[in-house]
């Protein structure tokens, strides 16, 4: 991949380039946590989005779509854009956002070339962010360290492209580990890497259904936590816990109070899961997947019934331990925890299974929890 890229982009711009790599992720469980300064436990995995970069004289980006056929052009200069509304928004936006946080960026040739499965919910949009950033900061020889690009890639997605969205995906791309998952503070931003077992398989699921409103609805969900935090009297519904759901419940209007149930339980659902990975509790941990994905369904209603289809289909099936939702909802995909020795099992049972409940075709990958963004060299 590496070497080809490089190729295109000598055939492009007659330059060599420098090359980045940023990973999307998938989340173990924590979902909807973190805009609520909650906990998540995503990891990188191996699909990630390459950028292939090189300083130009001026202040102007070009930069090539490999997976559209697309080319995108601005100006450095234009301090105050109109976002177009296409994959522009996410480099110029991380363009705008590192300027705008004070460093002079100098114009750039880019190609970026993606194997994240597009609006599949494992980050394509982080994955952009992050390689866009990496590449800018790169050819312009600017050294920042990765919670800054994890923070600025958030925040061009949050002011420029317009969705609401938290630190986890930006922040996944940026902290991966090799084997491992990541237990995050999205309040603290501290870490903890905890390990995934060996014996154990990370089986995506995608649906390949992607339902609209998929945006606007996650900014709703948003502004309804803001709301039951504020009636709540606290800085975040993070502040709250499954206790206190008996005194706000009836306080709240009925839908923010199912919003806020969701997350409060999904902060110690989180929490939960970390302890049994900590303790080779797998079942347990399975557990909190399945109660992740019936609040999602239930209180957060973020699910859809492909989703729902889908964990139905992985419970109770041999070696698997636990099935959710994964990622922001309304379609994408499900992460299912199951023994490698099941694996195969288990993936024709999944493309059986949906196959036939809703005449489409699932994808199904085994993913490995890999490094965050990093440089890489042409062979
Ligand atoms: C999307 C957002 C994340 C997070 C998840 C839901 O992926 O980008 O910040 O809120 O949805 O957990």
């Amino acid at each position: 991949m590496i070497t080809s890229i490089a190729q295109e982009f000598f055939k492009l711009f007659s330059r060599q380039p420098r090359l980045f790599r940023a990973p999307g992720r998938v989340n173990l469980i924590g979902e909807h946590t973190d805009y609520n300064d909650g906990f998540v436990m995503p990891a990188a995995i191996q699909f990630a989005t390459f950028a292939a970069a090189a300083p130009r004289e001026d202040r102007t980006v070009r930069a090539f779509s490999a997976n559209l056929g697309e080319w995108i052009e601005f100006s450095l200069d234009d301090t105050n854009p109109t976002p177009p509304r296409t994959w522009q928004d996410y480099v110029q936006g991380v363009a705008l956002m590192i300027e705008r946080a004070g460093h002079r960026l100098r114009g750039v040739d880019l190609l970026i070339r993606s194997n994240v499965p597009l609006g599949a919910g494992l980050s394509s949009s982080a994955a952009l962010e992050v390689a866009t950033a990496k590449a800018l900061l790169g050819a312009s020889r600017i050294d920042l360290p990765p919670l800054e690009i994890a923070k600025l890639c958030q925040q061009a997605e949050v002011e420029f492209v317009g969705m609401r969205c938290g630190i986890m995906d930006q922040f996944a791309s940026c902290f991966g580990e090799d084997g491992q998952a990541l237990l995050l503070d999205c309040r603290t931003l501290d870490h903890e890497q905890l390990p995934l077992p060996e014996a154990v398989s990370l089986i995506v699921a995608n649906t390949m259904v992607k339902h609209e409103l998929a945006g606007s609805a996650y900014n709703e969900r948003r502004a309804d936590c803001e709301k039951a935090a504020r009636i709540a009297d606290v800085p975040a519904l993070r502040d709250l816990e499954p206790g206190d759901l008996g005194r706000w419940m009836p306080r709240w209007p009925q839908r923010v109070g199912r919003r806020a149930r969701h997350v409060i339980t999904e902060n110690a659902r989180a929490m939960q899961a970390a302890e049994a990975l900590r303790a080779g509790h797998l079942h347990d941990f399975g557990a909190a997947m399945y109660a992740s994905h019936e609040s999602l369904r239930d209180d957060y209603e973020v699910s859809c019934p492909e989703l729902d289809i889908m964990v139905e289909l992985a419970r109770g099936a041999p070696g698997v331990y636990g099935s959710r939702m994964t990622g922001g909802g309304f379609g994408g995909c499900t992460i299912s925890l199951v023994h490698h020795d099941s694996v195969e099992a288990l993936r024709a049972r999944l493309i059986e299974g949906y196959k036939s409940a809703t005449g489409r075709d699932a994808v199904i990958f085994i993913c490995r929890a890999v490094a965050g963004a990093s440089e890489e060299r042409a062979a």
